[in-house]
């Protein structure tokens, strides 16, 4: 357990400082004095610990303009003064959905504030997961407190992250909500919570498109690759690549969250068992599975994060050239 908690906490710290350095780079109004600094992060730890040794007791903290929720719990955000570019980025495990209710709200949609969920995340415009390979239109991924005039009792996200975004110009107006976890048994587009794991998709004949993203630079080893049409009459060509057509997996590597707009990096189309690995000095690397839903296809892939060594070494590496701008 100690470990597992020192390898949660030093990923989520990467992973708010990664989120706080593009939200800045995103909004020059936003406040980085709100979440700038590692302090409070620290005390959420601390926190956190307590609630290990307080067990049966609902967990419930107060909530900062942009924070980073991954347990369950109730929280509650207070305005002490106009906070115009709040968001609030949810994770759980790759197994796991995440569900919103809304306790309480409290803000003046006709004074401009609001408060969105968001079925997924977004980060300069980028989502996750991609408008391709999500089941809902774009429009559908919001549920908006404004538009609708208020929040239906419980909203659930598709895959493991979503996001809540708000805006209020009150102080004393806030809201609550509570989050618990669900499992998944299938989970197809998840964002990983650690820079190190294991993981294995399956598609058991869905006509789906499912994405696993790690964003920090990794070393991926796929050690097992099952796609349904190994045994079929039609047998490919391997000089053809997957030419796009039938089930395959393709690494894709990039700076920004949207899969579509990432660089292809491999494509994966035959069958194979033992480890094939890659560097990838990337921002965010993606294992993007397509499928057509005639077979039951099923990838194993384990990861570590890149350590500066490995960084720095990559000039070795060929795989260089695809993200010139990542360090
Ligand atoms: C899955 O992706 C492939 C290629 O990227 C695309 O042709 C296909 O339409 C997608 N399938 C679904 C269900 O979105």
């Amino acid at each position: 357990m100690p470990f597992g908690f020192a390898a949660l906490q030093q990923g989520h710290l990467l992973l708010l400082l990664l989120f706080l350095a593009a939200l800045e780079a995103q909004s020059r109004y936003l406040e980085v004095g709100d979440a700038g600094d590692e302090e409070p992060f620290l005390l959420l730890n601390a926190e956190l610990k307590r609630e290990l040794s307080t067990e049966g007791q609902f967990y419930r903290r107060a909530l900062r303009c942009i924070d980073m929720l991954s347990i369950e719990g109730q929280f509650t955000f207070t305005a002490n003064q106009p906070q115009l570019h709040c968001a609030t980025f949810f994770i759980g495990e790759p197994e796991e959905i995440i569900t919103i209710d809304f306790d309480f709200v409290n803000v003046d949609c006709q004074a401009g504030d609001f408060l969105k969920v968001f079925d997924g995340w977004i980060l300069k415009g980028e989502k996750f997961p991609s408008s391709l390979d999500h089941p809902l239109p774009t429009s559908e991924r919001y549920v908006d407190f404004c538009e609708d005039g208020r929040i239906r009792s419980s909203i659930k996200s598709s895959q493991n992250v979503a996001m809540l975004f708000f805006r209020i110009h009150e102080p004393g107006n806030g809201f609550t909500f509570t989050i618990k976890k669900k499992p998944n048994i299938f989970p197809c587009n998840v964002i990983s919570q650690t820079p190190t794991g294991r993981f294995t998709m399956v598609i058991p004949h869905q006509h789906r498109n499912c994405s696993f993203s790690i964003i920090y630079p990794v070393l991926i080893k796929i050690s097992n690759l099952m796609l349904g049409h190994l045994n079929s009459f039609h047998l490919k060509n391997p000089s053809t690549g997957c030419g796009g057509v039938g089930d395959f997996v393709e690494l894709l590597g990039g700076n920004g969250l949207d899969p579509s707009k990432m660089f292809p990096l491999a494509d994966l189309c035959h069958s194979f068992n033992g480890p094939a690995q890659m560097k990838i000095g990337c921002d965010n690397t993606v294992l993007r599975m397509v499928s057509s839903g005639k077979h039951v296809n099923r990838v194993t892939l384990e990861y570590h994060q890149l350590d500066q060594h490995e960084m720095e070494n990559r000039k070795e590496n060929s795989l260089e050239e695809f993200c010139p701008s990542s360090i």
